[in-house]
């Protein structure tokens, strides 16, 4: 197969990880006969310092051109005051929005050797494997109106989804469940929120759909109450756009670090694909990043991106095969083990896929 990514590095943390997902990518490109290529991009705070804004003409075109794309991280403190469509963030969803990825896909799961390196008790996390769909271009991150008001007195944020934007992600969600364990917990806030009835109404319409999957709702509160008291419980989370940002956030703290998720953001054409993390500017330039959530997104863009189903799991396979050795980045490592950095966690994987 030949195919063009686009690499979009962005802030903090992010070229780090990329370029460790791309020695990867390069690495089981070669082993298994594929043509990839790459162009890099700015974004974000990247995009600001070069006086561009922080979703550049360029990258936008560069991106719609493209079979899949990989990014790093957008965020940095030097545009802290900014207001929210000025800042680099404000790219990542513009983005979003511009690729029409609705459905972003989060696996959280314990990695071998790791099942300690976490908050929880073995017992608790063992067996953890699920996987937050969330919607993702919809409810508070893009409804209108918002703003403060001239005053600076009070300000808004619109949650809205219509009935639409529902069924196409459910339907990603069930589709993920009849490969998986044939579950899916719908999380809402339907005791408060209008919004959360109708979503309720809708999963539960889709659903009839796949009678083999069983479909349950839990309010988010208590959800996010049951992913750290019994994470192994779940299989496919579907959710809003906010309650899946924090959600995801939690799904990957208990697994033992936020640097060891990755995701998928689907829709119609190409796919985007970026660890969870953030830019982490504390440890930016200091070879200290965890490259593996970064590394298994890019075995998401060959498996969920390309199709190259086992191209995807060769990555995995190496994952853990490097996890199973011992070689630990310091935000995994326990207190009786020296870490290694970014760049050389990346190199034993690279190696072990090819
Ligand atoms: C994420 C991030 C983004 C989000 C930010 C950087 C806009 O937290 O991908 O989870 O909130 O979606
Ligand atoms: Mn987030």
């Amino acid at each position: 197969m030949n195919a063009h990514i686009v690499l979009l590095p962005g802030d903090g943390i992010g070229p780090e990880v990329i370029a460790a997902a791309t020695q990867v990518l390069a690495r089981v490109a070669k082993a298994f006969n594929h043509e990839l290529s790459f162009s890099t991009q700015l974004i974000g705070g990247a995009a600001l310092r070069a006086g561009l804004p922080p979703l550049p003409d360029e990258t936008l075109a560069a991106v719609k051109s493209a079979h899949a794309v990989l990014l790093g991280a957008v965020g940095d403190p030097a545009f802290d005051d900014r207001p929210p469509a000025e800042r680099p963030e404000a790219a990542l969803l513009a983005l979003r929005r511009e690729m029409g990825v609705y459905a972003n896909l989060r696996p959280a799961r314990t990695w071998p050797g790791l099942e300690g390196s976490g908050p929880l008790r073995r017992s608790v996390l063992a067996g953890t494997d699920l996987i937050v769909v969330r919607e993702l271009l919809g409810g508070l991150y893009y409804g209108q109106p918002r703003g403060i008001d001239e005053s600076g007195f009070s300000a808004i944020n619109t949650m809205r989804y219509s009935r639409p934007e529902i069924v196409r992600v459910a339907r990603v969600a069930f589709e993920l469940a009849l490969e998986r364990k044939n579950r899916v917990v719908s999380v809402d806030k339907a005791n408060v929120l209008e919004v959360s009835r109708l979503w309720r109404t809708v999963v539960t319409e889709v659903a009839g759909d796949y009678p083999t999957v069983k479909l349950t709702h839990e309010f988010v509160d208590t959800a996010a109450m049951k992913l750290a008291l019994a994470p192994a419980s779940f299989d496919v989370v579907l959710t809003e756009n906010m309650f899946g940002d924090i959600l995801s956030d939690e799904a990957g703290a208990v697994c033992g670090s936020l640097g060891l998720l990755p995701s998928a953001s689907l829709g119609p054409g190409p796919g985007l694909f970026e660890p969870v993390h953030g830019s982490a500017p504390d440890l930016a330039g200091r070879d200290l990043a965890n490259p593996i959530g970064a590394i298994a997104s890019a075995a998401m863009m060959l498996s969920d991106g390309l199709g190259l189903r086992a191209e995807g799991a060769a990555i995995i396979s190496a994952i853990e095969r490097v996890l199973r050795t011992g070689l630990r980045t310091a935000d995994i490592a326990g207190a009786d083990e020296t870490a290694v950095g970014t760049s050389m966690f990346a190199e034993a994987v690279a190696m072990g896929t090819g």
